[in-house]
């Protein structure tokens, strides 16, 4: 596994970061063998594999079982555990044993929190303590009650408050962050401005790596977001395979005879 700053070394390179998202083991094998350099096991699991209609009903023990089945197929790539709404924020003493959880028992190699003037005293802690965190900023479905899945950074005081925390961030320690669903040039100036690397979703080209859902990215996903993109029909070969199945069992040519 490489380290927090590898992945920082990584990114000082010409080749820009590549993150996706994993939430099971076949899929993790698949994205670490693929040369992937950062597995997310996003908070996104809530829609993309659980069946919820938004990231706010995922639980740290959900989390906690994704990421160990991740952790115990990847060999390669970083893996980042998504602190699930309300995990944190509401005691340090939460934020840091749920965050401990997933690094001690499921074996994340980081975790991811969203991130707000909120979360710059546990990012400090955490890194203290020996728990590199990702920031997140922009769009943070974890405020969907509050903004909705709406572009954000689009005015010019709400994309200087991007940047200012941003900042404040990388002061605290966090090793990287995920901009989401903001315009270019907001994605631009912040990558500019900041050390660490920048990771975009939906945030065009100029950040210093991209980021995608997996179930999104291999056309699995009930609902995209506008800045999806889809990269394979899975579902068509699923479709396939399932009705191939149920054909054989039906006329009797599946199983055949053993003797
Ligand atoms: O939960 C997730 O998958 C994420 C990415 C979209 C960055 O936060």
């Amino acid at each position: 596994m490489p380290t927090v700053q590898e992945i920082q070394r990584a990114s000082a390179s010409d080749e820009p970061l590549t993150m996706l998202t994993a939430y099971d083991a076949p899929t993790a094998r698949i994205v670490d063998a693929a040369g992937i350099d950062v597995i997310l096991v996003g908070d996104s699991m809530g829609n993309a594999v659980l069946g919820y209609d938004s990231t706010l009903p995922v639980t740290v023990e959900e989390m906690a079982s994704h990421t160990g089945a991740v952790a115990r197929a990847t060999e390669t790539a970083l893996v980042v555990a998504d602190m699930p709404f309300l995990s944190y924020g509401t005691s340090e003493r939460d934020g840091i044993e749920n965050a401990g959880r997933l690094v001690k028992e499921s074996g994340a190699n980081a975790i991811k929190l969203e991130s707000g003037p909120h979360t710059l005293d546990l990012t400090e802690r955490l890194v203290e303590l020996g728990i590199p965190v990702m920031a997140h900023l922009g769009l943070t479905p974890q405020r969907l009650n509050q903004m909705g899945y709406t572009r954000q950074g689009t005015t010019e005081a709400a994309a200087d408050e991007i940047l200012d925390l941003a900042r404040r961030h990388e002061e605290a320690g966090a090793f990287s962050l995920v901009l989401e669903h903001v315009p270019d040039d907001v994605a631009a100036e912040v990558t500019d401005d900041l050390d660490i690397p920048v990771i975009g979703i939906g945030a065009g080209p100029d950040t210093d790596g991209q980021v995608l859902v997996l179930t999104d990215v291999i056309g699995l996903s009930q609902s995209v977001p506008p800045f999806a993109e889809q990269f394979g029909d899975v579902r068509e070969e699923i479709e396939e395979a399932v009705e191939a199945y149920r054909r054989a069992v039906e006329n009797g040519s599946f199983p055949e005879n053993s003797g």
